[in-house]
Parts: structure tokens; sequence; C-alpha cells
């Protein structure tokens, strides 16, 4: 395998993940555990209930990882672990893990932005990928457009002002009684609906304002619901479309607003949506731009896009001599 190796480690919300990549982006080895089921009754990540679950799960898991790369720690050349934003007890988690393994086998720590994570893993996902390039990030916890330069060089367009995509969708679905975690339950169930049979609104569509915004959205689906008139899947798919319809607004919204750009590139768990991709992918051939969608895996929290962010931080010199301090803390909030 091409060096450096890193190892990523990831914590930051209700997936314990870690994994091996080399230089070239190749995923060595690679382990998730996602918490769905621990937090399920609760419809929502509970985050003690998150962190006790990283503790039980990751020390084993980055053994078991090692294994199936057949290496040891020596044979690593950093250990990259998520640092933030996102669930103080869980990043905290992780980090430690890999304080401890970079201490113990005396390699550099690099401490991951996690947002950074989820915008270079379409460069993990599309090795012919460059620079600049427009990114809609999209997940249950973060929201937001940005026009991505190159390493560590992001350039905010557009952020939610309440609610991030995911969110509305997860919501959605409790209003609806689909379950935990919502997304995939919305979509499932809006491919059986008429989209045009809830009137729904579409917040801040048109407007000259950049951003984003889902709450008014979310209250009117819980008022159509409690309405009693409209069917389950009617509206599901008219959730979606008003969704998707926003999604798209805003984010040729941000295309004027952004410095030339290659490609138009969608990740975060959100991703994982088809009418989304559908949708973006349009948007972005109307406009002349390549359109690249990291595959579900990569697109979800994963630790291939830590590690790999780890790799795309080593390559642009952007890692001191020796590592990040091993002192540096995990933070909840960590905007990019
Ligand atoms: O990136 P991710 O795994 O975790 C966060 O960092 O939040 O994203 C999870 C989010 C959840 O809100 C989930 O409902 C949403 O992505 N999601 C989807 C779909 N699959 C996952 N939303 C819409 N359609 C989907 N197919
Ligand atoms: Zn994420």
């Amino acid at each position: 395998f091409s060096r450096p190796l890193v190892l990523g480690i990831e914590s930051s919300c209700d997936e314990s993940a870690a994994a091996v990549v080399a230089a070239d982006g190749t995923i060595v080895a690679q382990a998730i555990a996602s918490q769905d089921e621990a937090h399920r009754p609760f419809g929502g990540v509970v985050p003690e209930i998150a962190a006790r679950a990283h503790v039980e799960v990751l020390g084993p898991m980055v053994e078991q990882v090692l294994a199936e790369a057949g290496m040891e720690l020596a044979d690593l050349d950093a250990i990259a672990a998520t640092a933030g934003p996102g669930l103080i007890g869980g990043v905290m988690v992780g980090l430690v893990t890999g304080k401890a393994l970079a201490m113990a086998g005396d390699r550099p720590l690099i401490a991951i932005n996690h947002l950074e994570g989820h915008a270079l893993s379409p460069r993990l996902a599309d090795r012919e990928l460059a620079f600049p390039y427009l990114l809609l990030l999209a997940s249950g916890g973060h929201c937001q457009i940005l026009e991505v330069r190159g390493v560590g060089e992001y350039r905010r367009l557009a952020t939610t002002i309440d609610d991030a995509l995911g969110e509305a969708f997860d919501k959605t679905a409790k209003i609806l009684g689909l379950g935990y975690p919502g997304g995939p339950a919305v979509e499932r169930l809006a491919a059986e609906g008429d989209p045009k049979a809830v009137p729904l609104p579409r917040p801040l569509k048109g407007s000259a304002e950049p951003h984003l915004s889902f709450a008014g959205l979310k209250s009117a689906v819980l008022r159509a619901f409690e309405s009693g008139q409209y069917e389950k899947a009617d509206i599901a798919a008219s959730f979606q479309q008003a969704a998707l319809d926003c999604v798209i607004d805003r984010t040729t919204r941000a295309l004027a607003d952004a410095g030339e750009v290659g490609a138009l590139v969608v990740a975060g768990g959100v991703a994982a949506n088809k009418s989304l991709r559908t949708a973006l992918e349009a948007l972005a051939e109307e406009n002349g731009l390549g359109f690249v969608a990291p595959p579900m895996k990569l697109c979800t929290d994963n630790a291939a896009m830590i590690a790999w962010a780890g790799q795309e931080r080593l390559a642009a010199g952007l890692v001191a001599e020796g590592g990040d301090p091993l002192d540096v803390a995990a933070r909840p909030r960590w905007p990019l």
C-alpha cells in the first residue's frame, strides 16, 4: 500500500468507525457500528447513550481494523481522529482513543474537523475531482453550502438558519410515525405518494439571502398531518418535493455567489436521497458542471473520510512535524 498509511477514527454522532486509508485513497480496512437500535426508542440520538456505546465499541474496533489490514500500530504513519464538531461526549471518546494510540505507538496525531471529512470525501470517492468545487453538505446535524477551493480553504456561502435538512427528514418521519432514522423511511414512503397533494411552504425560496431554512416546512408538515385530511404517503412525497425545491433554489443561488467552480458535489447523509441526487445532477448539467456524489457508505458518517482528510492535510503540508499537540481539545462547535 502507498504511504503514508493513516488510521481514521470517527465518533462525533451515533456511528463508531475506524478505517485505514492509504495515500492513493485505497481503503485498506474499515469497520463501522451504527447505534440506531439503541436510539430508536427515543426517536433521536441520546448523547449519553451514544458516548457510552463509543466507549464499548471503539477500542476493539481499532484492533479489528488493524488485524484486517494485517498491520500493527507501528506500521501506521499517522492517526487521524475527529476532534469536533459533534456531541461532545462522543467526540471525546474518539479523540482520546486517537491520542492514546498516538502516544502508545509514538505516531503523529491529526485532529480532524468532521465537516472537513465530509467536504473532502468526494475526492476519496472520485480521485479525479479537482478543486474548486461547490459542495452541498447535508446531514442530520449540518446543512451548508461551501465553496471548496482547496484543503483548508473553505468559503461558506450558505447555512441553515434553523434545522438541518436531515433533521427535517427525521422530524417528518417522527410526525408520520416512521421511526428513526427517518430519511430513508420518508424517501421510501414518498415514492408511493403524490408530491403535489399537500400544499407546503418553500422557506426562503427566491430570497436574496443566501441561507437555508426548514423549520417552517416541518411545522407545516405537522399541521397537515394533524388536519387528518391527507394520506401519509402524500405528506411524505409533498414534504420531500418542497425540501428539494428549497435545496435546488438555494444551491442555484450559491452557484451565482461562488467563484468559478468545476463541479457540483453533494455529501453528508442526505446525499443518499435519490431524488436529491437526480435534481442536483440536472442542476449541474444545466450549468455545465461535473457532478459527484460519493457512494452511500462514504456519504454517511464513516472513518475512511476522516483518515482521508488526514491524508489530504498531510499532502498539503498542513500537519506540523510530530503531529498535532496531544492536548488538542474536543470541540462541540467548530465551523469550517
Ligand atoms: O451524515 P450522517 O450519517 O450523520 C450526521 O452527521 O448527521 O447523516 C444522517 C442524516 C439523517 O438525518 C438521515 O435521516 C439522513 O441523513 N438521511 C436521509 C437519507 N438517508 C439518510 N435523508 C433523506 N433521504 C435519505 N435517503
Ligand atoms: Zn456527519
